[in-house]
């Protein structure tokens, strides 16, 4: 039976690609979930999978060296998928040096834990064993407005907020592992993403929230910023069909081919909400196009993000399957189906946060 060790498990994107790996293989594969539970971090995520006898939880922290090589050395890993990392724009803004230290120094750990567990005494590697880094687009820093221009693999790397640039250092690090040992690894750089368990610090989950709770939904800058959005569970399955199909050492690009504006977006989730909403839920009185509130630009704002997803379709025959309307619906259908998930997550810490953030 093969072994995952999925880092970063118990957060949005993790949770969800570990919900695709138990559906599509059940028993056939086991996977470690190794977290250390940051605010982003929920192990309400995967309650209906925490029994499975083919699944293990272990707190441990990525730039903990002792604890990983342990669960190195405890487990025949066969493929690592590494999800673990600060995530939020804009808290990397306000803090920059948590992103360094979990992105890069964190992949490096992992890196060299998987190295020396999998490296045979002449340098190469035992066979069919894998590592996956999931990256973002937003290495490739900003794009123009214009329709024709989009990211591809070949890109220059020219991240400008201190996420993107501990994400590409993070890549950079990989592909130095490839380059120089021929580790064998893959690396994916996706789009955004949207659907269940998104904390509510991201754009999607934030208004959806406060529009329920008739609050402010606030718009950086011109709202005019365009993002690429895709459903989270297409991208689990682009994950694995990398991991299963791809060339070693290759760089794929992941992306929805769905480009929306800012204020697009907010625009089709009030339309949504409304049409999703009975007309007896009180909520619906309060729910309209008068709660958008526009605010200071975010710092570095970058104007534009759009992938181009060739290289993985013409390669991998992947393509995303969810369009934009049937994911918001589904989404939002999860967060109304899921309202102590909501609760929970956005009491306590995150409360500071958010006064601190949109004072
Ligand atoms: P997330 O913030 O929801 O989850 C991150 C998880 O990593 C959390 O469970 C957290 O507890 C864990 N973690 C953080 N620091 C850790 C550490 N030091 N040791 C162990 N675990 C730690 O993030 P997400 O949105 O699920 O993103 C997952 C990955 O996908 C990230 O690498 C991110 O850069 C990448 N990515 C995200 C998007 C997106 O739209 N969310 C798009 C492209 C790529
Ligand atoms: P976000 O979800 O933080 O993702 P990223 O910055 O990684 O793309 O933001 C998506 C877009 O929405 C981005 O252009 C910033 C904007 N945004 C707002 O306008 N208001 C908000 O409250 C947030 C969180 C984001």
């Amino acid at each position: 039976m093969r072994t995952y060790l999925v880092t970063g498990g118990a957060g949005f994107i993790g949770s969800n690609y570990i919900h695709y790996m138990f559906n599509k293989y059940n028993n056939d594969i086991r996977i470690i979930n190794v977290d250390v539970l940051t605010y982003a971090g929920n192990l309400e995520n995967l309650k209906d999978i925490e029994n499975r006898d083919n699944y293990t939880f272990i707190k441990a922290d990525i730039t903990d060296k002792d604890a990983i090589e342990k669960i190195f050395a405890e487990n025949d890993i066969d493929r690592v998928v590494h999800f673990a990392a600060e995530s939020h724009v804009d808290r990397s803004i306000k803090n920059p040096e948590v992103f360094v230290n979990t992105n890069v120094l964190g992949t490096a750990v992992m890196l060299n834990c998987a190295k020396a567990a999998w490296e045979l005494e002449d340098g190469t590697f035992k066979p069919d064993k894998k590592f996956l880094h999931v990256s973002t687009d937003e290495v490739y820093g900003s794009l123009p407005d214009d329709p024709n221009a989009y990211f591809y693999e070949t890109s220059p790397i020219d991240p400008h907020s201190p996420y993107s640039a501990s994400k590409a250092s993070s890549d950079m690090l990989v592909k130095a592992y490839m380059d120089t040992y021929k580790f064998p690894a893959n690396i994916t750089n996706c789009s955004n993403n949207y659907g269940p368990y998104q904390f509510p610090e991201k754009l999607i989950p934030l208004i959806i929230n406060n529009a329920l709770q008739g609050k402010k939904l606030p718009v950086y800058g011109d709202g005019k910023n365009v993002r690429d959005w895709l459903y989270v569970m297409d991208h689990a399955k682009a994950i694995d069909m990398v991991q299963e199909k791809g060339k070693l050492f290759e760089r794929y690009n992941v992306g929805g081919h769905n480009e929306k504006q800012n204020i697009e977006i907010i625009e089709i989730i009030l339309d949504t909400l409304c049409e999703m909403l009975p007309d007896e839920d009180p909520r619906k009185a309060h729910i309209n196009k008068e709660l958008i509130t526009y605010v200071t630009d975010r710092k570095g704002h970058d104007r534009r993000y759009a992938i181009a997803p060739d290289k993985i379709k013409a390669d991998l025959g992947w393509e995303p399957e969810t369009m934009f309307k049937e994911g918001i619906k589904l989404t939002i259908k999860w967060f109304f189906e899921n309202e102590e998930w909501m609760k929970n997550v956005t009491s306590g810490d995150y409360q500071k946060y958010y006064a601190e953030m949109y004072k």
